[in-house]
């Protein structure tokens, strides 16, 4: 169903305890999940994921081996609130692992890929706004800055104008691709798939995929407890940034008290960086696997 990136590096670096709590933020098809499962006998798991087809799927696997973990079927942005709701303050280990799923990829009707067709939705939880419903309703300016920021495309304006001219035409992912093939035109001869940028724009606008990872970290990091451990696997330089960013925020001391003699316990570094390079996939996996091609792992404990 789903080949779980860098699985054994992830498990390895959680350290799992088998009386510890730890929470799989992106549950999928419980590769990493059903792992942390089996290691945990005593423990506890708790998992999110907003593909209600990843959550039925992974409920039954799960519940093959234990009983002792709790699935939220909604954002990892709610993280803290849904653990909160379980009287659940402090956990010995999170990760995440960006991204989407083999089975969105490669299931048309779900309209993520650039390579089936299918509906133009690429929506993981099956709600809200669709990725049609964004070309219908942006105008130019906010798609050209979308495909410029999320897809860090160079022709963003100019494939913006042309979707905008086509729009009543466009309702299949394979609509959209001829569209943006024909407004790139010979600028793209040497580039197989020109789509490639402008889907994976869509998808981060439709998901909000951006925003929630900042929102979610800091309170990942403030829920682990002493010695707790937080892996994040990321698949695009976007991703890979904020995660950096945020990590490297939470393991310094506060800006605002560099350089003092006596820091506040509220400005010291909660975090420290178990790995300065973000680990990737050995070319053994890359070889068995190549949409592991552009993974990162990195890892943080709370101190
Ligand atoms: C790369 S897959 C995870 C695969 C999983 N580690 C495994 O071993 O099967 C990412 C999953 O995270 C889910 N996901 C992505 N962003 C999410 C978010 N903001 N909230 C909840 N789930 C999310 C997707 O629906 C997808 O099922």
């Amino acid at each position: 169903m789903h080949y779980s990136v860098l699985k054994k590096e992830l498990i390895e670096s959680l350290n799992i305890k088998s009386t510890g709590i730890y929470v799989d933020a992106t549950l999928g098809y419980a590769g990493d999940a059903s792992e942390i499962l089996r290691k945990i006998k005593r423990g506890y798991l708790f998992a999110f994921d907003q593909d209600p087809d990843a959550v039925a799927y992974s409920t039954k696997l799960l519940s093959s081996i234990g009983s002792n973990y709790k699935i939220f079927p909604c954002n990892f942005v709610n993280m803290k609130e849904c653990l909160k709701s379980e009287n659940i303050t402090g956990v010995d280990g999170i990760i995440f692992d960006l991204g989407f799923s083999s089975p969105q990829i490669d299931s048309e009707e779900r309209g993520f890929s650039f390579m089936h067709d299918g509906p133009l939705d690429m929506r993981m939880s099956k709600e809200g706004a669709s990725a049609k419903d964004i070309i219908d309703t942006y105008s130019v300016d906010e798609l050209s800055n979308i495909f410029y920021k999320y897809g860090e495309e160079r022709l963003s304006k100019v494939i913006a104008r042309k979707i905008k001219e086509n729009v009543s035409n466009i309702n299949t992912t394979l609509e959209l691709v001829d569209v943006i093939r024909d407004a790139v035109g010979a600028n793209y001869f040497y580039s197989k798939h020109p789509e490639r940028k402008i889907f994976q724009a869509l998808r981060i606008e439709v998901n909000g995929e951006l925003k929630v990872i900042e929102e979610v970290l800091p309170d990942a990091i403030k829920l682990l407890n002493k010695g707790g451990r937080l892996c994040v696997i990321t698949f695009h330089s976007l991703e890979d940034r904020i995660v950096k960013n945020i990590f490297k925020k939470y393991s310094e001391v506060d800006a605002l008290v560099k350089g003092e003699k006596d820091i506040p316990d509220e400005y010291k570094p909660l975090i420290k960086l178990v790995n300065k390079k973000p680990i990737v996939p050995s070319d053994e996996e890359l070889k068995e696997n190549s949409r592991s091609n552009s993974a990162k792992l990195r890892i943080v404990e709370r101190i």
